[in-house]
């Protein structure tokens, strides 16, 4: 029933593991795994994540397009650039603490993934009747709750929609995700060395490397910055009517605070929009 290209990428992994096992995944169960990040959280005593988003679109059986990038909560911090085949880090602190052979090791490791990937994707595309063009979005990384052991999750979607998640050692379809997501999950399920080196990035990797970036970025995380105000005119809302607009921008962290004021008073009745981010990773807020 395995496809040739099955076999020759179960063959390429079991080739690599040594490799991993060596350089930056650890022989599950790891005493330490989960709990290494206790005293390391930030001073705000909010989760953060380290993320991997993957969007893959399949135009048709010869076309795909693969993005990947890693966020270190909400700040962009990795690029994959797909032509050369390389991790671009787009911080000085993006390297976390990890060392120049661990780092060698997971981008060898997303060289081949993102080969295999789209191979293994479009050899199964008529089993699993799927219809050009499509779209794969994943997730996948872990959280570090303050005082508490990490949490490691990867969701898959499929069309914009919930698809399918890894949960402890097996792959789950998404409650209404349909028969596919069964039979894609009863299928992936079959592949132990994949699960293994998933739950070994997910659960041993992704919360050192976490606990270093999280370190190594905390000024950037922490820093504060105050918001500039500032008030234009907007589109009449109708006669005799004036539409005053208050810009708030510049800010770090996001959570802010805007109010109109009429003297003492609080103005109700007013629209707030939502928050954009900045280049400069500060907040915008109209
Ligand atoms: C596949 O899609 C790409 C991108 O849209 C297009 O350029 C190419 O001609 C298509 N190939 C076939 C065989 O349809
Ligand atoms: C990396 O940083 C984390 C958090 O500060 C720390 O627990 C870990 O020991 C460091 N690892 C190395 C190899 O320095």
């Amino acid at each position: 029933m395995a496809s040739f290209t099955q076999q020759a990428s179960m063959l390429l992994l079991l080739l690599l593991l040594p490799l991993l096992f060596k350089g930056i995944l650890c022989p599950w169960p790891s005493p330490e795994a989960g709990q290494v990040l206790g005293p390391h959280h930030l001073a705000g005593e909010e989760p953060l994540s380290f993320q991997v988003l993957q969007i893959s679109l399949f135009a048709n059986s010869s076309w795909e397009n693969n993005q990947g990038s890693g966020w270190l909560g909400e700040v962009q911090t990795h690029r994959w650039d797909s032509v050369s085949g390389t991790i671009s880090y787009l911080l000085p602190w993006s390297r976390g603490n990890f060392t120049k052979e661990e780092l060698e090791s997971i981008q060898a490791l997303l060289q081949l993934y993102f080969r295999l990937f789209p191979e293994e994707v479009q050899a199964h595309s008529r089993q699993f009747q799927l219809e050009y063009p499509f779209v794969i979005q994943i997730s996948s990384g872990c959280t570090m709750h303050p005082g508490k052991a990490s949490e490691a999750f990867l969701y898959g979607a499929y069309q914009g929609s919930d698809f399918l998640s890894f949960q402890g050692y097996s792959w789950k379809p998404s409650p209404g995700a349909g028969s596919l997501a069964q039979n894609v999950c009863k299928v992936l399920n079959r592949y132990r060395v994949i699960k293994e080196v998933a739950r070994n990035l997910l659960s041993y990797t992704c919360p050192r490397f976490l606990a270093g970036i999280a370190a190594a970025g905390k000024s950037e995380l922490e820093r504060q910055v105050k918001p500039e105000a500032w008030v234009s005119k907007g589109a009449s809302p109708g006669p005799g009517r004036l539409l005053l607009v208050c810009h708030v921008s510049g800010f770090h962290p996001k959570p802010v605070w805007v109010r109109w004021m009429r003297g003492e008073q609080v103005q109700p009745g007013t629209q707030q929009g939502d928050i954009l981010p900045n280049a400069d990773r500060t907040g915008i807020f109209e």
